[in-house]
């Protein structure tokens, strides 16, 4: 009965986190990318793209805000229904957006409502040492779990402005001590935003679980990158880590398929999209 599903599955079988485990291990690098809905879904697993996150930068790049706060949890499940339509192999992840995760309990209903609403398979986090509680809560229910460290957006306005994290030796030293505590409380995989080259390579190589960048250097696991950025859809200032895969290419598929490509034989990120 299922006959059509299984030969589908035996050719392109679906990632997991055991397959983004594995790829750590025998150094294949991880693509990922960001969707938002079900048509960019489909070009995105076309692309050959690993890993797909409904990001909250949903608020910039969609919904035309400054900064990720603005975004609620309803939108987050509308975005990522959209594009679990689209998805077949890729695994997906949805962010949990700014003061959904305060408590373990609330952190808890929220993952739910993303899994058993939105169709996400993983959610991702923002946070430290602070949020070690709530990511072990979420593991002690089988939830799979992102946790993002280094810039994280969700903080802008208590930092003072997206800037690069982890400069200086002592918050290099607590970056690499909360990512060891997120490991240890049971997050899946680590995902570091805007910090140096070789904090990122060194918090790499101490962890098990797959580390994924985005302006963290080459020598994280696999690299993830806002698909309007890829697209050169974005308009403003783009962050130095951004490449416009676009270039040369004239359709949306090939330029993801570049990027992934790119990604893939370590061409990028280059030295000029590392800090
Ligand atoms: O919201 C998002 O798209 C993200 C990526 C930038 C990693 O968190």
């Amino acid at each position: 009965m299922y006959k059509h599903l299984q030969e589908r599955q035996a050719a392109r079988p679906p990632v997991n986190v055991a397959t983004l485990a594995k790829m750590k291990v025998d150094g294949e690098k991880i693509a990922c990318l960001t969707a938002y809905d079900a048509s960019f879904a489909e070009l995105v697993d076309q692309s050959g793209a690993d890993l797909v996150l409904v990001g909250d930068s949903l608020g910039m790049v969609i919904q035309g805000h400054d900064t990720t706060v603005p975004v609620t949890l309803d939108n987050v499940i509308y975005h990522c229904r959209a594009v679990a339509k689209g998805l077949y192999r890729p695994f997906l992840m949805a962010d949990m957006p700014f003061m959904t995760y305060t408590s373990r309990e609330q952190a808890l209903a929220n993952a739910v409502r993303l899994m058993q609403e939105g169709g996400a398979k993983m959610v991702k986090l923002e946070g430290g040492s602070g949020q070690v509680q709530v990511v072990e809560f979420l593991a002690s229910h089988d939830i799979a779990v992102c946790a993002h460290l280094g810039l994280k957006p969700q903080s802008v306005h208590k930092v003072g402005g997206f800037r690069v994290q982890g400069r200086e030796q002592e918050a290099a030293e607590q970056m690499k001590r909360d990512a060891k505590a997120l490991e240890s409380a049971g997050a899946d995989i680590v995902l570091l935003e805007c910090i140096p080259a070789a904090l990122g390579a060194e918090i790499t190589s101490e962890l098990d679980v797959p580390v994924i960048g985005i302006g963290a250097g080459p020598d994280t696991d696999g690299q993830i990158l806002v698909l309007y950025d890829v697209l050169d859809i974005t308009t403003g200032r783009k962050p130095r880590f951004a490449r416009n895969f676009m270039a040369g290419l004239d359709s949306p598929l090939a330029a993801l398929t570049a990027y992934v490509e790119a990604v893939k034989s370590r061409e990028y990120p280059a030295p000029e999209h590392c800090f």
